[in-house]
């Protein structure tokens, strides 16, 4: 059978390969005196509040499983709307608000909207990868542009001033962003969407791991800047739902109705269950679980970068936000006299049991050079981790 072109275009997951391996390995080491650490994880360790458990299962008990409006339940977007209020300060209508099946629908729909074939997105090189594939799949072409740790790994207003060409339609950027857990600075992105507008293009900032923010610097919602930035978030990560399928984005008043045309054709609505259940998110019982967590997350951070600098695999830039680390692993590589970080990952998985996840797939600046550890594990696998890497690194 003849596949799309489209279909064709979109890469494999090269990491699914060591994935699968350590799950493998993983399974045999099991009963060990030496389990696998999985710290190739890009999902919390934590699941959903009780009381979202619980609406859950009201919602089921309840009989409240029909559609929903195809932009989501309205009081699911009046929460969120106050929520914007509450935790940053900023007034988001609800009219705005759009609930998806995770940010990956929000993702989908924003470049079926905005994007098409022969249109240029820059993007920054490293990136969550299937933010690209969305571009592809609305036939349009991801331009990956190399970042660098003094940008913090992410995209500079001179870079898109400089690579913005007669096709180039807008920017997508993650604040902070996957692999790197690295924010741009709100000062840069200003200056980046002045240059989007004064071309005409699309802002559109993947926030999903903003609520996981640890810096008062960083931690503003690129929608304080301008109405019109494109802003995707999601239930997935902050608030423990990842397989729940849930997320929204905030668009522009001008944008909500086709995005809402494209939603009605495409999905429906997102999970109506998933809907009732994230309601209860923002009750402060849940708000207060999930800004413990948070705080978990930051002191699993600050335990692990040093204790992996220590180690010789150099994290240049000390993550703002959400569960990554982005480590250089040259000195390591020489010292085991290893080619690049696809053979490290390979190869720590098999000494110390330890699983992470090479650049490959992120980009192909410097890549090669750099592995992302996850800290979504309890700070006991943590140091687990580092007590395995220090025997084999030092
Ligand atoms: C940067 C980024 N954007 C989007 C997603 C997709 O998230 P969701 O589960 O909300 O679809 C992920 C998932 O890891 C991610 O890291």
């Amino acid at each position: 059978m003849q596949l799309s072109d489209r279909a064709r275009n979109i890469a494999p997951f090269y990491v699914m390969e060591v994935a699968k391996a350590a799950a493998a390995l993983g399974q045999k080491v099991a009963h060990t005196d030496s389990p696998m650490v999985f710290l190739n994880i890009g999902e919390p360790d934590f699941t959903a509040a009780p009381l979202v458990q619980e609406a859950a299962m009201r919602a089921i008990h309840d009989g409240n499983t029909q559609y929903t409006a195809a932009t989501g339940l309205p009081m699911l977007r009046e929460r969120i709307s106050h929520w914007y209020a509450s935790r940053f300060g900023i007034q988001v209508a609800p009219s705005r608000i759009v609930v998806t099946a995770g940010a990956s629908a929000a993702l989908h729909l924003a470049c079926l909207a905005l994007f098409g074939a022969g249109d240029e997105v820059l993007m920054p090189d490293p990136s969550y990868p299937c933010n690209r594939q969305f571009v592809t799949a609305a036939e349009a072409t991801p331009v990956l542009l190399a970042t660098t740790a003094a940008g913090r790994f992410q995209l500079t207003a001179d870079q898109v001033q400089a690579a913005w060409g007669p096709h180039t339609r807008g920017v997508v950027l993650a604040s902070p962003s996957n692999p790197t857990g690295t924010s741009v600075s709100p000062h840069e992105l200003r200056r980046i969407h002045q240059v989007v507008q004064s071309r005409g293009g699309v802002t559109l900032v993947d926030e999903i791991y903003l609520p996981l923010s640890f810096d008062a610097e960083y931690g503003q919602s690129a929608l304080s800047l301008d109405d019109s930035i494109i802003s995707i978030n999601s239930f997935s990560k902050y608030f423990n739902m990842t397989g729940w399928r849930l997320g929204w984005m905030v668009v522009p008043d001008t944008l909500v109705e086709v995005i809402e045309r494209l939603a009605q054709n495409l999905f429906i609505c997102p999970s109506t269950i998933a809907q009732h259940a994230a309601l209860a998110c923002f009750e402060e019982a849940s708000l207060s679980l999930y800004e413990q967590r948070r705080a978990e997350f930051k002191a699993r951070r600050d335990y692990f970068i040093p204790q992996l600098n220590e180690l010789g695999l150099h994290v240049p830039v000390m993550p703002d936000g959400a569960f990554y680390a982005w480590a250089d692993c040259t000195q390591a590589c020489a010292k085991l006299g290893l080619k690049d970080s696809w053979e490290f990952a390979f190869d720590i998985m098999q000494r110390a049991h330890v699983a992470v996840t090479p650049g490959r797939d992120f980009g192909s600046a410097q890549t090669q050079q750099f592995v992302r550890f996850s800290t979504a594990s309890s700070m006991e696998q943590l140091r687990t981790a580092v007590t395995r890497l220090r025997a084999v690194l030092l």
